[in-house]
């Protein structure tokens, strides 16, 4: 029986060859590998894109959040604010600096953090707050901003599952200080290796950012403070600059796609994405089944590939129980990681492929 993909590079691939190989081809051939013509280029057309002055080329998602927050002054005995129910990079990011992830609990129908509970969790030692725009739908910054104003905190914008969301007619990234992308191959604009990138407004953090790159250093072999080995490659930057031009399009289609399940599942008992125009790229589309584990088994016996984003909360994870975290402190959070299940979602997956998967979660959930 063939196989319903979760994502499926290769075909996003195959619909842009040409323009991928000449541009390695090109790199290739200039015998300029690390930080050139095509990293700088990148970095201005997504600060372009995103409406931001300034944008920095890194080797992760995950630096681009550790660089931002040392660039903002982070370090031992801080605390920074985030959502329990992220990818683990999001708290390490915290962790690397000497600071102490703080976790607030999500909203249960947006998976982003609720800003009605974060004010409850400032304190004296409160640096950052960390929104993650999680699945691709975008954070409530409006309310996220007010309260760091009030607290004189920076707002960090987890943006690793969101190139191109929007809010309030605003790309993503540019609306608190600093924004963090990653270029993880199977993101929505993604590289085919490890990158990512930073964005902010703020000139001097761009600075600081820069430097931290490339071993604290502006001048070759002169090194000002201690820096790390974080820089964007030549290749994966060249590829990238392809990739950008089709972003919009891609988001689309993501979107158009969502809209064919939302349509076509919405009568079943599970809880569905929202639908939230620009708001929402569907990074992945991801609903809410109570009888997971069965549905997953289901799925796969019928061939439907899926995943779980994610299936344990951060504070839950071995390498973070020791900050003593309840349940009962997080139920929301906890929730989602119980019910939450991906189906495929990718621009070229076909209507098709959609009816199929629907098909089989009705079989489900009659
Ligand atoms: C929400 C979130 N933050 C951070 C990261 C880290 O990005 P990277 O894998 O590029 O280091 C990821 C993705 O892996 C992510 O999904």
């Amino acid at each position: 029986m063939q196989q319903i993909p979760l994502v499926d590079l290769k075909r996003q691939y195959s619909s842009i060859e040409k323009e991928i190989d000449d541009s390695v081809k090109k790199v290739l051939e200039s015998g300029q590998f690390i930080l050139g013509n095509e990293v700088s280029s990148l970095e201005r057309e997504v600060a372009e894109y995103i409406g931001v002055k300034h944008a920095i080329g890194v080797a992760s998602g995950t630096d681009a959040l550790h660089l931002s927050l040392l660039a903002c002054g982070i370090g031992e005995g801080d605390e920074v604010i985030t959502t329990p129910f992220t990818f683990i990079a999001t708290a390490e990011a915290i962790s690397y600096c000497g600071a102490k992830p703080v976790f607030v609990d999500i909203d249960i129908n947006s998976y982003n953090i609720d800003p009605s509970k974060i004010e409850g969790k400032v304190t004296k030692k409160t640096k950052a707050i960390i929104p993650v725009h999680m699945y691709g739908y975008t954070a409530e910054m409006d309310k996220i901003l007010e309260i760091a104003k009030r607290h004189n905190l920076k707002v960090i914008e987890d943006c690793a599952q969101a190139f191109g969301t929007e809010y309030k007619s605003k790309k993503i990234g540019g609306i608190g200080d600093i924004g963090a992308f990653s270029f993880f191959p199977s993101k929505n604009l993604g590289a085919f290796g490890d990158g990512g990138i930073v964005v902010t407004n703020n000139e001097g953090i761009a600075d600081k950012i820069k430097i931290l790159r490339v071993h604290g250093s502006k001048q070759k072999y002169i090194h000002q403070i201690v820096g790390y080995n974080s820089r964007l490659d030549e290749i994966q930057a060249a590829i990238l600059r392809v990739k950008l031009k089709k972003i919009d399009e891609w988001n689309e289609m993501r979107r158009k796609n969502a809209s064919i399940y939302n349509n076509l599942l919405n009568k079943l008992p599970v809880q569905l994405p929202k639908e939230a125009g620009k708001s929402h790229i569907y990074h992945v589309y991801t609903i809410r089944i109570k009888n997971r584990d069965e549905f997953i088994k289901f799925l796969s016996e019928n061939g439907i590939s899926s995943a779980i984003h994610y299936p344990v909360p951060i504070p839950a994870q071995e390498a973070y129980k020791h900050l003593g975290y309840l349940e009962s402190d997080l139920p929301n959070s906890y929730k989602a990681a119980r019910e939450v299940v991906s189906l495929p979602m990718f621009p070229e997956l076909k209507r098709e492929e959609i009816e199929k998967v629907c098909d089989v979660v009705k079989r489900f959930t009659p």
